[in-house]
């Protein structure tokens, strides 16, 4: 059954204020509107976004965007679609659109999971990154991770047969975690970890810098 999202209270983010330099603000006044995707309630056109049919894959919390970027400009047959609330990131990745003149990168400033619910027709997605998600150590604040059995359900949903989720954490007990939910979802199938050519990302720079072990996680959409 879908979630609800007008009744979700728990969010795996908390709006920080951070601060949003003059040139991330030139980017979320003009270049928004260009390379930005607005929040709505209806399913997306690809086609119509990026003029062409070609694999969607989806990344959860961007973050400042030079992952997002790079992998948009070693990728150029795979259209891709960031989502990040954070203002200051979506500056960040907006310029880096506009510097690298990616065509097939497109931001949403939003919730992740309504963006997913509600704009993401089923079974489309050839993909789905989640990168370094906020771990929520604290145990009362477990409640709060992104990853748990209905988002595992949700993601089956979007991504088209033989898609994967990719997702990757320098948070041993959150991998643990996202391992079990999307082990125990019939729907996918484990494979190999690797980082598949996965570029270092900033929180992951940081994670190795204080010595955390990193671990990438990818799961399979099983045809049925
Ligand atoms: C720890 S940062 C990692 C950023 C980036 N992936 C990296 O590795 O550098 C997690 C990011 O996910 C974003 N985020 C968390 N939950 C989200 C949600 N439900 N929808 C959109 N963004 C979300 C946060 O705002 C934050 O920027």
């Amino acid at each position: 059954m879908p979630e609800n999202p007008a009744r979700r209270s728990v969010r795996s983010y908390v709006l920080r204020q951070g601060r949003t330099t003059p040139s991330q603000q030139r980017a979320l006044d003009e270049l928004l509107p260009r390379f930005g995707i607005s929040f709505s309630d209806f399913f997306l056109n690809m086609k119509e976004i990026f003029q062409r049919m070609a694999p969607v894959v989806l990344e959860i919390g961007s973050g400042m965007g030079e992952t997002t970027a790079e992998i948009a400009h070693t990728n150029p047959q795979t259209d891709f679609i960031a989502i990040e609330v954070h203002g200051p990131g979506v500056g960040s990745l907006l310029k880096k659109i506009e510097f690298l003149e990616l065509k097939n990168l497109r931001v949403i400033r939003h919730d992740a999971v309504e963006v997913l619910e509600q704009m993401i027709p089923e079974g489309t997605l050839a993909g789905i990154h989640l990168f370094f998600p906020d771990p929520w150590p604290k145990k009362r604040h477990h409640k709060r991770r992104l990853v748990q059995p209905p988002f595992a359900a949700l993601a089956a949903r979007k991504l088209a047969p033989g898609g994967t989720f990719h997702a990757a954490t320098d948070w041993p007990e959150y991998a643990t975690q996202i391992d079990e939910i999307f082990s125990s979802n019939s729907l996918f199938e484990k494979q190999m970890q690797d980082r598949k050519g996965r570029p270092v990302t900033k929180f992951e720079r940081r994670g190795i810098g204080l010595g955390h072990p990193v671990r990438d996680l990818l799961f399979l959409r099983r045809k049925k």
